[in-house]
């Protein structure tokens, strides 16, 4: 079986971000036929549509680039304000322009932490309203919302409850076989 390459973003910059303990866990979690990269997005600049027409920043050209070799995309991010974090939000506006935007038919699975009991699922409607737009695949189930996360993973960022790892391994493999299902479509 092909080894996917995955790439993976998360929404929350900061050091010590429970939904970068939940990237890091699903991608432990992820079955071997599956290898995972994380993109760095921190030096994205805001969009501007005269920096676009000059032509895209190289940091998002890089993004873009290997987002569009990838087979499939994984998101983990925090909800702010009842929705996708700005800066998130304006990573996808740069990557939704042109004929050649590379999340038309990518295969794309999402999880989310918050402090909050709701775990972003607010955040996850919005981000897959987004995706839809611009034409993403993304993977139904299992949602994976882990909510009151500062309880879920200990100080060094291990995960230690049994549901949430669970949740983690049904992701990735059920992502696994979204991805290898949607190439299987493309022919
Ligand atoms: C600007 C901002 C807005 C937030 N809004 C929400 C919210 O709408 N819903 C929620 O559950 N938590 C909200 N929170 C709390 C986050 O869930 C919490 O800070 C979480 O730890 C952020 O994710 P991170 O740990 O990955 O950085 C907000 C936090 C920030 C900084």
């Amino acid at each position: 079986m092909t080894r996917l390459d995955i790439v993976a973003l998360c929404g929350s910059l900061r050091a010590a971000s429970f939904n970068r303990m939940l990237m890091k866990l699903a991608i432990e979690s992820a079955p071997s036929t599956m290898a995972v990269e994380v993109l760095d997005w921190r030096e994205v600049p805001v969009f501007d549509g005269d920096l676009f027409v000059k032509g895209l920043p190289a940091p998002v050209a890089a993004l873009k680039a290997r987002i569009a070799s990838a087979d499939g995309v994984l998101i983990v991010s925090p909800e702010y304000n009842f929705s996708v974090p700005g800066g998130l939000k304006n990573v996808l506006d740069w990557l939704s322009r042109g004929d050649d935007q590379p999340w038309s038919l990518k295969p794309v699975a999402i999880a989310s932490a918050s402090g909050g009991p709701l775990g972003g699922a607010r955040m996850q409607y919005d981000l897959r309203k987004v995706l839809l737009y611009l034409n993403a695949l993304v993977l139904g189930k299992p949602e994976v919302f882990c909510g009151v996360a500062q309880t879920k993973f200990d100080a060094s960022g291990q995960c230690t409850d049994d549901v949430t790892r669970k949740f983690a391994i049904d992701l990735m493999s059920a992502f696994d076989r979204w991805v290898r299902g949607v190439a299987k479509m493309k022919g």
